[in-house]
């Protein structure tokens, strides 16, 4: 087992947490959680973002920030979540917490579907998915001390009054703060023992799964690798489930078992993490390795595939294969290639373990790099 604590990020090609990556087979159309019992299943999520008001013109057309999506989560397990501001990754986890509604799809827990619109499905989310953002100040009642943050999540979860403050000492303990903090008021945290709180404040309902939006990107470098540090410790010391979301492939890398790439609303790629990072099948997923600086690929292939243009709106999103507009070697390049115009493709199994929705999928390879699309010399 490869030393994975995040004094630096592992060394490349160290082995994800799950060993050989084929062992762990995802099902055919979805980001299944591999050989586990999944804890969380969101099943063929859509969610509109359209304003819900009716102007002079009527009801507007909506718009979908998340379309079509499935994923599943494991006790014990991580999965990552990457892709391009603006592709849906917050709008997918707010959805599963119930922050947004989903205008069809399934989010179940366990076998249980649960309708966060419901009084009783908000409970049954709330005390079992929990939700760690970016900004753990957003999170953090300004005007509460830390122990009056964790008694109203103890509370919630019906913790008994004499034994909350007992509670209150061992959570912000499990978060490395200790008890003298327990009396402040978030204002007096730096940004890392701020995002401490915040998980504690997480931990508080004994959840079963975190939803890490962007967790640690706020915070200065040496910091973000102690928050990793901590999520890691307590995922594996609590058995928790994580959909962690991040720009940084590296940290993904490190933390997860499996990854989920996402692309203007629906997943374009997922599979065991190595698989994925060793061997991308679809040509976005190229595209994304290929601009982050992983040191294994950094060393392997010094070129750089730059993707023309902006990630386009949901309002309007191409016909037939959504990335056809970027693509390297799409219809851009071979104009011979309508297939890619008229038909979306769809998740399915390639050679190599993962999913991926190419009608070309595997065709475009890290080392073809050189010779597809518009590419640079690092
Ligand atoms: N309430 C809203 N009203 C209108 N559009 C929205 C709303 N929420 C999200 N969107 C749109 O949905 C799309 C997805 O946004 P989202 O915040 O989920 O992306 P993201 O992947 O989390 O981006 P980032 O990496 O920058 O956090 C964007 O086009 C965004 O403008
Ligand atoms: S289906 Fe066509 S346009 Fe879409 S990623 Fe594959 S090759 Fe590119
Ligand atoms: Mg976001």
């Amino acid at each position: 087992m490869p030393d994975r604590t995040m004094e630096g990020f592992p060394s490349p090609g160290s082995a994800s947490r799950s060993g050989d990556p084929s062992g762990s087979v995802p099902r055919s159309g979805d980001a299944g959680s591999g050989s586990l019992a999944p804890l969380l299943v969101i099943e063929d999520l859509r969610v509109n973002v359209a304003s819900d008001r009716r102007s002079l013109f009527g009801r507007p057309d909506p718009v979908y920030a998340v379309d079509g999506v499935s994923l599943a989560v494991a006790g014990g397990e991580t999965l990552g979540l990457v892709g391009e501001s603006g592709c849906g990754k917050s709008t997918l986890a707010r959805t599963v917490v119930g922050i947004n509604q989903p205008s069809s799809g399934a989010i179940r827990i366990g076998p249980e579907r649960v309708d966060a619109s419901t009084p009783n499905g908000a409970n049954t989310l709330r005390s079992t998915v929990q939700y760690v953002f970016q900004d753990p100040y957003a999170s953090l009642n300004p005007r509460r001390t830390v122990r009056q943050s964790l008694d109203e999540a103890l509370e919630m979860r019906g913790v008994p009054r004499a034994e909350r403050a007992a509670e209150a000492g061992e959570l912000i303990r499990r978060v490395g703060l200790n008890d003298r903090h327990l009396d402040r008021y978030p204002h007096a945290f730096s940004g890392g023992q701020r995002q401490r709180i915040g998980i504690a404040r997480a931990l508080a309902v004994q959840p079963q799964v975190l939803i890490c939006d962007e967790p640690v990107s706020a915070l200065d470098v040496s910091i973000q690798a102690q928050i990793i540090n901590l999520l890691e410790t307590l995922r594996d010391e609590l058995g928790l489930g994580y959909l962690f979301i991040a720009h940084d492939l590296s940290v993904v890398r490190h933390l997860s078992d499996r990854v989920a790439v996402m692309y203007l609303g629906k997943i374009v790629e997922s599979g065991p993490v190595e698989a994925v990072y060793a061997a991308p099948q679809h040509p976005y997923t190229v595209a994304l390795m290929s601009s982050s600086p992983i040191p294994s690929i950094a060393t392997r292939e010094r070129e750089r595939l730059v993707l023309t243009g902006d990630l386009p709106s949901p309002k309007n999103p191409p016909s037939g294969c959504r990335f056809r507009t970027r693509c390297p070697i799409g219809p851009i390049t071979n104009p011979e290639r309508q297939i890619c115009v008229e038909k979306a493709p769809v998740l399915a199994e390639t050679p190599s373990g993962q999913l991926a929705a190419c009608h070309f999928a595997g065709e475009m390879s890290m080392s073809a790099l050189a010779t597809a699309g518009s590419h640079e010399k690092e």
